[in-house]
């Protein structure tokens, strides 16, 4: 199964693309580029549709399913990520995520962020028909306390609670 992962933070050290990348067993995990994409112009939905855009849908398209980690910016969805997902969800009628099983998760500074930020994103994920998984929810901080300098989940509960969740994921793939 392929899995495409998005982190929603361009930062070099962002806490966030090192949980996004942690390999699960059985998956095959491919990391997406949202850095690349220009600022969405529904001008150019219809002519001359970016190629980075492109490039990512085709990725999300070919995907089993999809893992999101998000920071909280202001107590929403970094605008990156947002900007990313206008772009594949367009030109209107070929949206990328429709169909897909989407594991959200984030990491924050504080226990509870990302928590916010979340909800918006299954606002937004609900009306472009992904199949978010519901549970478990993964609210995951402080930051700093939970990786080693390796990258490893270093607490045994967090490393349960995203084995749970991908699994709930590997199992909404084998729904298809
Ligand atoms: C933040 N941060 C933050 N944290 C949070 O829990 N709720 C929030 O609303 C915000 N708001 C916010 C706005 C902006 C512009 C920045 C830059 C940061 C802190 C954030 O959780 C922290 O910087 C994370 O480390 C960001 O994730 P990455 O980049 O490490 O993946």
């Amino acid at each position: 199964m392929t899995i495409l992962a998005i982190s929603g933070s361009l930062r070099k050290d962002s806490f966030n693309s090192k949980l996004v990348a942690l390999a699960p067993s059985g998956m095959k995990l491919e990391i997406a580029e949202i850095g690349d994409l220009p600022l969405f112009d529904a001008d150019q939905e219809t002519s001359g549709y970016p190629a980075a855009a492109q490039a990512l849908k085709d990725r999300i398209l070919a995907a089993d399913g999809i893992i999101i980690a998000t920071p909280e910016y202001n107590r929403s969805m970094p605008g990156v990520l947002k900007n990313a997902i206008d772009w594949v969800s367009r030109p209107y009628g070929t949206n990328a995520f429709a169909g897909k099983p989407l594991l959200l998760s984030g990491v924050s500074s504080g226990k509870i962020g990302t928590a916010v930020a979340q909800s918006h994103l299954r606002d937004v994920f609900l009306y472009l028909e992904a199949r978010v998984i519901g549970q478990p929810e993964l609210y995951l901080g402080p930051a700093k306390e939970l990786f080693d300098e390796s990258g490893a989940i270093m607490n045994d509960k967090t490393k349960e609670l995203l084995a749970k969740a991908l699994s709930a994921l590997a199992s909404e793939v084998g729904r298809k």
